[in-house]
């Protein structure tokens, strides 16, 4: 990786992935590019970006070529709680951005890494400890489009030779940027509500477990990933990948190691409810360590002290 084209890059992850590959690989060599300038981001004013919609497929291949860029980084897509209220248009974003993408790392012989989720299993899926290759019958549209990019990236790796690798990412907690409308967002807005008010009103129920990982955990796998020797790879699109599992209840048990008046109360969305009951409990990630060496140093007790510290400068909160 020389020259890095990132998409959604004022997003969740990349507002600081941007930042993390910027440190590693130099800043004029990651071009950050979003559908919207935030004037005065980090990621904007460190190093080169440029206006992208990844509908636009001549503006990428544009961009691409003028940086003459040798990897994308394709993050642009709309998270599950959206792409189940805008279907039409999560299926346009989602699937049409990645296929622009490919379509550029094809043209430019550009090594290809997009992100996949634990969204792409469903209802059938063997819910504890679910392997790497198993049953993938999502029934969200954020889960159709995340199966179909796997599929995508894995053809054109056999079809045209290009370099995609991937993994299915579980939540991600940060407190740089917000997610942009997930299912396991909760476990986000916990910490801002515990630090603001003592209390959160959770919209996942007591006892739904899910997949999470903290922002350094995620950053480093895509690095490692996209380091990694391709002739250990035998799987590409999409690594399982975690560092923990746990429900709403234990996060604001550990929350309230720090903030003994925190209190949880529970306020149920069906919509996102339904989401999380048709997601693992928690995944196996065996094949990710194996053949790329994946590893993660948070948990959730580490995690937690991190964040709050880290957040309650960001909100200047003591
Ligand atoms: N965090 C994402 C979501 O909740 C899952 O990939 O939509």
């Amino acid at each position: 990786m020389k020259k890095i084209l990132v998409t959604g890059a004022l997003g969740q992850i990349g507002s600081e992935l941007v930042m993390h590959m910027r440190s590693i690989y130099g800043n004029d060599n990651v071009i950050a590019t979003d559908i919207r300038r935030i004037d005065g981001n980090v990621a904007v004013e460190s190093g080169p970006f440029e206006i992208l919609d990844v509908k636009d497929a001549k503006r990428m291949a544009e961009i691409a070529k003028q940086y003459n860029a040798d990897t994308i980084i394709h993050l642009a897509a709309l998270l599950s709680a959206v792409a189940e209220a805008k279907p039409v248009l999560a299926w346009d974003i989602n699937m049409g951005g990645l296929f622009n993408a490919l379509e550029v790392a094809r043209e430019l012989n550009c090594a290809f890494f997009t992100p996949s989720s634990i969204g792409a299993f469903g209802p059938s899926t063997p819910s504890v400890n679910t392997p790497q290759d198993t049953i993938q019958r999502p029934q969200t549209m954020y889960g159709v489009t995340k199966v179909s990019g796997e599929l995508l990236c894995d053809y054109y790796f056999k079809k045209f030779g290009v370099d995609t690798r991937g993994v299915r990412f579980p939540g991600l907690i940060s407190y740089e940027t917000l997610p942009g409308g997930g299912t396991t967002d909760y476990a986000v807005d916990i910490y801002y509500e515990a630090l603001k008010n003592h209390k959160y009103s959770s919209f996942i129920k007591q006892g739904t477990y899910m997949d999470m990982m903290y922002m350094p955990d995620a950053l480093n796998a895509i690095v490692t990933l996209m380091e990694a020797d391709p002739s250990k790879l035998v799987h590409r699109n999409a690594f399982n990948i975690t560092a923990m599992s746990f429900e709403p209840s234990q996060i604001a048990a550990e929350i309230k190691k720090h903030i003994k008046d925190f209190e949880i109360s529970y306020n149920v969305d069906p919509v996102r409810q339904a989401i999380a009951d048709s997601w693992p409990d928690s995944i196996d990630c065996t094949a990710a360590r194996q053949e790329w060496g994946f590893s993660s140093k948070y948990d959730l007790a580490s995690m937690t002290t991190d964040m709050l510290n880290k957040l309650s400068g960001k909100l200047n909160i003591k």
